[in-house]
């Protein structure tokens, strides 16, 4: 390391679910420890009431499930490209703005990073997905100047954007021994970004790689879309989701959506939300489902339930069932999800992906038998269902797998040590 000029660089993944903090240095580990001797930060914060203090991570969610009284925020990147981020949320007793809430826990990691590297970081590449919005090119910009304004106000000096599924190519890149054209799948909490891209040893550590990037595309579905289809086919219907009203109506469904996802939970809490289910209820022929969600809402186990469905999923990667313990809200009350249920609730979601790609290589120009490699990063490539059909659509390719949280972070690590020197 060249002490006479310090790397003050650093790449940043801010990811929906994980986020963290790469610094490249040849030799050396790029990703930084953010908690618990691990290079991942969960992306949650948790207002404790009685401690009036924020709280990040595995412990924020730990406070949470202890029962501690507060507020707990998840999936805060969502808040990018929605109308939420430009307003303010209620936390102990204060209207806070959603971006002060960004700018909390990126200052978090910003901060950890610091401690741990024993420096400052002054410049940051952040990593973005290639659409925080689909399809409106407007709100997609928006999304990225409010990340940077963000990332200034909390003390970066320069600020530069990368694809994530580009950052997670040149992290493949460090250790491949000849060219090769990889298909990067990279399939997170919030989004699936893809990129098509020629790798070679000998351009790693060329500033301009415009000619190597074929095509780069994605689409906003990710884990947190899987958990909340599962949500609303499997746990959902026992909480009122479907019930008639004595019209023969179906009862209004927003607030099962947004009891379904993970950055929504909070506003089922709402006084006002309360009210009109309150009132709904009269109407409603069989109150059985949404007495049950009256008392999660007491409980404000919104989250509680959200986790569960969240392991469920992750559970099935490799099992068949799982029998989810629901006695919390109600005595004996449990639900028993599998497999075959999940695969069939995120069908249309793997279909979009699938399409996705699709779009991907028409772009690109290039045939399905040119691809040498698939390269999948990102926890919700661990779906068997998505990596199987994706990976059916390129059989001859190789498979590889990646960090799965960490390569996103590693590769932007790399870009900043380009683009700001080391
Ligand atoms: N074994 C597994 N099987 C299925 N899903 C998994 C598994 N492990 C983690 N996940 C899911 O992966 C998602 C998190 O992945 P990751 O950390 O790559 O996302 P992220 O980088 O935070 O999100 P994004 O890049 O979309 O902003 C979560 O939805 C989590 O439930
Ligand atoms: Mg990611």
């Amino acid at each position: 390391m060249n002490h006479a000029s310090p790397a003050r660089a650093c790449g940043i993944d801010f990811g929906t679910s994980n986020s963290t903090v790469g610094w490249h240095r040849p030799g050396e580990e790029t990703l930084i420890v953010l908690e618990d001797g691990k290079i991942t930060l969960p992306s949650v914060v948790f207002f404790n009431i009685e401690e009036r203090r924020p709280v990040y991570g595995r412990l924020a969610l730990h406070e949470y499930l202890e029962g501690y009284e507060g507020r707990l925020m998840r999936s805060l990147k969502s808040l990018l490209g929605s109308k939420l981020i430009k307003h303010d949320t209620s936390v102990l007793g204060t209207a806070l703005p959603f971006k002060d809430l960004l700018g909390m826990f990126i200052g978090e990691l910003k901060k950890r990073a610091e401690a741990n590297a024993g420096r400052a970081f002054e410049q940051v590449v952040l990593g973005r997905p290639v659409h925080f919005v689909d399809d409106d090119q407007a709100a997609d910009q928006e999304a990225e100047d409010t990340l940077a304004e963000v990332a200034r106000k909390i003390g970066f000096k320069d600020v530069s954007f990368q694809y994530e599924p580009i950052a997670a190519a040149y992290d493949y890149e460090s250790g491949i021994e000849r060219e090769e054209l990889v298909l990067i799948v990279d399939i997170g909490g919030g989004t699936s970004d893809f990129s098509l891209i020629r790798l070679a040893p000998e351009r790693h550590m060329l500033d301009d790689r415009h000619d190597d990037i074929l095509a780069t595309g994605g689409v906003h579905i990710g884990g947190t879309d899987f958990d909340k289809q599962l949500s609303l086919q499997g746990v959902m219907p026992l909480f009122g989701y479907g019930s008639r009203m004595k019209s023969q109506a179906l009862m209004p469904t927003s607030y099962h959506l947004n009891l379904a996802t993970w950055h929504t939970i909070n506003s089922v809490y709402s006084q006002k939300s309360q009210l009109a289910l309150g009132s709904m209820r009269y109407d409603i022929e069989d109150t059985l489902g949404i007495d049950r969600l009256f008392k999660l809402i007491d409980q404000r186990a919104g989250h509680w339930l959200a986790m569960e469905v969240e392991a469920t999923k992750i559970e099935l990667t490799h099992a068949d069932n799982r029998l989810v313990d629901l006695s919390r809200i109600e005595k004996d009350l449990h639900v028993d999800l599998t497999r075959a249920l999940f695969e069939a609730s995120i069908d249309n979601l793997l279909e979009r992906v699938r399409g996705s790609v699709d779009e991907l290589l028409l772009k690109a120009g290039v045939s399905v038998g040119q691809v040498d490699t698939v390269f999948f990063t990102g926890g919700s490539s661990g779906i068997p269902a998505l990596r199987q059909s994706v990976a059916a659509m390129l059989p001859n390719a190789r498979h590889v797998e990646g960090n799965i949280f960490g390569s996103i972070g590693s590769g932007l690590a790399i870009e900043a040590r380009k683009r700001y020197g080391a």
